[in-house]
């Protein structure tokens, strides 16, 4: 299909609204705010440099790390805009401790959607003027419309979600999303605020010469991720594989999507279920990184498979093209679970 260059987000997602099974127009709503809400934050996070917005806040986040001014700027504006317009029942965030329950204002709240985010990916970068995103994920409730959400309507496996994408605040804004029809990437023209088709059905090279991992822990992974990281670097055929890691899980899976590549962030000697998060990190990542054709795995099984007990559960995370995937799993797979 040719690329229409000038076709914009507004259109496309007014075009393809009925691609949804239970389209009455919210879902569309709902990512239309999202696109609002990320404009925003864009607008902040390009000034970082220039106002005083950078630095830390003071205060830790639930999980006890310090959050940056810009972490809570993004936290309020989508927490803010999706909560104005009664657009889902729920939120759950990064930043937020527990869930947030979205009454509506004459007290019934119909909405059916709940929408758990990572509003400030990568944000150790800010200061240093590198790449960061937003990572939301989106499910159905399992709860009946019209009542409070509860912590069930959060813990859902990854496998039932409806959408899932990220906005990349990098060297140009881009909304990377999929309703589970492939993954589409938009750009936005900032002279106009407007976003436009730019990557029409995007997908991971089947194999690629990129792996991504923080090798400055490589003496506390376990032994299978060890080998695969020797395997890369062997010389042979189609190797020694390049390094890139930028420290941001958006910006990393965004170009080995685009060039191919994997991405690894295992469990360590000292954090034994990895770093990152479930919910609002591994699963909406996981989700796009199949709908482009590649493959996400805990090293054991599939993350999307994985029945979520806690909000900000954490679990190692091996994404990106799918034969390199299989043999990281591989690797893996020589070794009994959770031996670092
Ligand atoms: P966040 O900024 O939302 O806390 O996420 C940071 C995550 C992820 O984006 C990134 O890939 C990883 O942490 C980097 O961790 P290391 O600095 O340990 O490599
Ligand atoms: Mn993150
Ligand atoms: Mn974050």
């Amino acid at each position: 299909m040719p690329v229409q260059k000038n076709k914009t987000l507004g259109e496309f997602i007014i075009e393809n609204q009925s691609e949804f099974q239970y389209s009455s127009g919210e879902l569309s709503r709902l990512i239309n705010s999202i696109r609002l809400a990320a404009k925003v934050v864009n607008h902040e996070v390009n000034k970082a440099g220039l106002v005083d917005i950078i630095g830390q806040a003071g205060e830790v986040n639930v999980q006890g790390e310090d959050q940056q001014k810009l972490d809570v700027f993004a936290n309020e504006t989508f927490i803010k805009t999706l909560t104005n317009r009664e657009i889902v029942c729920g939120i759950a965030s990064e930043e937020e401790e527990d869930f947030i329950t979205i009454q509506g204002r004459n007290g019934q709240n119909e909405n059916k959607y709940v929408v758990l985010i990572d509003p400030l990916d990568g944000s150790s970068n800010i200061d240093v003027n590198v790449s960061v995103g937003t990572i939301f994920s989106i499910y159905r409730r399992v709860t009946p419309a019209g009542t409070p959400v509860s912590l069930e309507d959060f813990l859902q496996a990854g496998n039932r979600q409806v959408a899932a994408g990220y906005i990349i605040y990098g060297t140009s804004t881009m909304i990377v999303y999929s309703t589970g029809h492939g993954v589409n990437g938009f750009t936005l023209n900032p002279a106009l605020g407007t976003y436009y088709l730019s990557h029409p059905n995007l997908c991971f090279p089947e194999k690629g010469q990129i792996y991504s991992v923080n090798e400055g822990n490589y003496v506390h992974f376990p032994q299978g991720i060890k080998d695969y990281i020797k395997y890369c670097q062997k010389e042979e055929e189609d190797r020694p594989y390049t390094s890139r890691y930028i420290g941001s899980l958006v910006s990393d899976v965004h170009r080995n999507m685009i060039k191919g590549g994997i991405y690894i962030y295992p469990n360590t000697a000292r954090d034994p279920r990895g770093k990152l998060r479930l919910l609002y990190e591994c699963n909406p990542m996981a989700f796009l990184i199949e709908q482009a054709g590649g493959k996400a795995s805990d090293g054991y099984r599939r993350i999307l498979d994985i029945e979520p007990t806690e909000l900000h559960q954490r679990t190692p995370f091996i994404g990106g093209s799918a034969s390199m995937v299989e043999k990281a799993e591989s690797f893996m797979g020589l070794y009994p679970e959770s031996t670092p």
